[in-house]
């Protein structure tokens, strides 16, 4: 999704701009742009479709400035091109804008500013940005007061950077749903909307809040409100490693994240667990076991991965705290009046804490009056910010687009409190020991899952060529055939379907034929039979059969099948994902896709 980056300091800003930009590459872009100015009255704006390396080919030798904006943009309104790239400028080429987000009355203003003699040179929305602000700032007005009037007549989401050529000592941001970050250097300071763009260079930063604008400059900055109220606003420390931001030897970000997994696993275990009493310790829950004890129901929210995650966490919480617990589509629940209940828990799963339909969920329980718990990956993000409490992740940042060790850790964090929960109720101290026991064995069995690599590399090249896959799974198995299938079909583009095992002979099963194979999940638990009768229908249709299992099923049943090791019943659905994540890996590799950065895809959605 789109990135902004800014400097302003003594050193020139396109350098800065274009490696900002290229750590933002992650999150999907289709082009990009950087402006700078510092001789006031100077404004050089270069931008083009396509990669930040065709970017930083042709800006010109003599493009520098000591205050720049730099953008990757992510098309929503108008194709990807040249001219709707990001920076836009008003008619004067004076003010030049990045923005982040979607103007929702761009027309109406693009209609009045045209007949108030705008000339606009793109289809985006963002361009009225510029034109409004200019309209604005004149003979004497502070370019922050141009921007907070402008802002004024706008509605919709916006995370912006404003630079103004008469006035070069500055940079005026805002946030309005869509994150902006500052941060603060040695008489210099950046901006981006990624802390990504900025761990090279500082690790104090402050994240705007909603409604926020801020006025940067090199040697400081100050933030106020719309209605021009001054806020004070203190630093925090990122404390992730710049090591995370690169592919240390790997072929991909994918790979390294998927192979990072028994470490993000154990930080995200450590501390948490407490074998003298058999449960979790999560200190930034917020509620104590009186309240804990007068939830009647957890609702779980997400979009993509974060909400299959939610219903392996669903799982694990009705079976271990026998609380009942659903996980729903944060996209669905916002738009459809939910009714919001004093003694449900809300949990809100978002890797980047970002998701824009998550956070209008979270939004929307808080207004009604509900409490909500989030499950998030990065501190201080919006989502961590507007929870009650929550679970930090600890996984690290992610940076390629298809979440593998941010999953896992989200159904860890769910195993931690569905252990904490279930212990305050009726889960007795041996079973609580038990999931304690497998919480700490994961790390290790991870590891051999992933010794097995290059099986199933060759299983994957072998699939990967038929016309599409079907994964089942049945009770605990249905949530990891659903993030098997998302997996394989975002960054492979192999078309996956996942159903419940017990669902096939209800229709899917038409389907079955050679060129379709099933992945099927074949846990050695109290529903292995059923599985194993499914896989017989499935053979009589003359499948194929891959099974993820903990012992082969008979040649008769599986054409190939790839091993895990056995956890407790209840945490195998974490390993026998792991299998999946390199599956849909090697099928990517295998098909020659651009694995990081599957096509129309991108890393955070902070649009509708
Ligand atoms: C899939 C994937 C997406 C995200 C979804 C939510 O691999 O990465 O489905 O899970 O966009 O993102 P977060 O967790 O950042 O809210």
């Amino acid at each position: 999704m789109c990135g902004i980056v800014a400097y302003i300091g003594p050193k020139d800003a396109t350098a800065f701009l274009l490696e900002g930009l290229q750590r933002l590459e992650y999150r999907g872009y289709d082009s990009a742009g950087v402006a700078v100015t510092g001789k006031p009255g100077t404004l050089k704006v270069c931008k083009t479709k396509g990669r930040v390396a065709d970017l930083a080919a042709a800006v010109p030798a003599r493009f520098k400035g000591t205050t720049g904006i730099g953008h990757t943009r992510w098309a929503t309104h108008g194709e990807p091109s040249d001219a709707n790239a990001h920076p836009h400028l008003d008619n004067s080429e004076r003010i030049a804008v990045v923005h982040n987000g979607i103007i929702e009355n761009a027309d109406a203003l693009r209609d009045r500013l045209t007949a108030e003699g705008a000339v606009f040179r793109s289809e985006t929305d963002t361009e009225v940005l510029a034109h409004l602000v200019a309209a604005h700032v004149g003979e004497g007005v502070e370019l922050e007061d141009a921007v907070r009037a402008a802002l004024g007549h706008v509605v919709g989401t916006y995370g912006i950077a404003v630079v103004d050529a008469a006035q070069p000592d500055r940079i005026v941001v805002a946030r309005n749903g869509s994150p902006i970050v500052l941060g603060l250097g040695e008489k210099e300071m950046f901006v981006a909307s990624d802390v990504a763009a900025l761990v090279r260079y500082t690790r104090q930063v402050v994240h705007l809040e909603d409604g926020e604008l801020a006025t940067v400059r090199a040697d400081g900055f100050t933030t106020f409100t719309e209605d021009a109220r001054t806020v004070t606003r203190q630093p925090s420390t990122v404390d992730w490693e710049i090591a995370s931001y690169d592919t240390a030897g790997y072929e991909h970000f994918l790979l390294k994240e998927i192979h990072e997994q028994p470490a993000s696993v154990e930080r995200t275990l450590s501390g948490r667990l407490d074998e003298r009493f058999a449960t979790a310790h999560l200190g930034g829950l917020n509620l104590d076991a009186r309240e804990l004890r007068e939830i009647r129901r957890v609702k779980i929210l997400g979009c993509g991965s974060a909400y299959y995650a939610g219903e392996m966490g669903a799982q694990l919480i009705e079976e271990l705290a026998r609380i009942p617990a659903h996980s729903e589509p944060a996209s669905e629940f916002r738009y459809r009046n939910p009714v919001i209940e004093a003694d449900t828990l809300y949990v809100a799963v978002s890797q980047s804490g970002e998701t824009y339909d998550t956070l209008a969920a979270v939004q929307e329980i808080k207004r009604k009056g509900g409490r909500v718990l989030g499950v998030v990956n990065t501190v201080g993000s919006a989502i961590a910010r507007e929870c009650d409490g929550g679970i930090y992740l600890h996984a690290g940042p992610e940076i390629s687009v298809a979440s593998t060790k941010a999953f896992t850790s989200t159904v860890i964090a769910f195993a931690l409190l569905a252990l904490h929960f279930g212990r305050i109720h009726d889960l007795s101290p041996a079973d609580g020991r038990r999931i304690v026991a497998g919480l700490k064995a994961l790390p290790d069995q991870i590891r051999e899952i992933l010794a097995g690599e290059d099986k199933i590399a060759e299983l994957a090249a072998e699939y990967a060529q038929s016309e599409g896959m079907m994964f089942i799974g049945r009770v605990r198995g249905f949530p990891v055939a659903r993030e098997g299938a998302q997996k394989l079909k975002e960054i492979s583009y192999v078309h996956a379907e996942a159903y419940p095992a017990s669902e096939l002979k209800h229709g899917p099963l038409a389907l079955i034929n050679p060129d379709l194979p099933t992945v099927a999940l074949v846990p050695d638990d109290e529903l292995l039979d059923k599985n194993l009768t499914t896989l017989g229908e499935i053979k009589a249709r003359a499948g194929r059969v891959l099974a993820i299992a903990h012992r082969a099923p008979d040649a008769k049943l599986a054409d190939h099948a790839i091993l895990v090791p056995r956890s407790e019943p209840e945490l195998d659905p974490l390993l026998l994902n792991i299998p999946l994540q390199l599956l849909a890996y090697h099928a990517a590799v295998a098909l020659k896709r651009d694995v990081d950065k599957p096509r129309n895809l991108a890393k955070s959605v902070t649009v509708e």
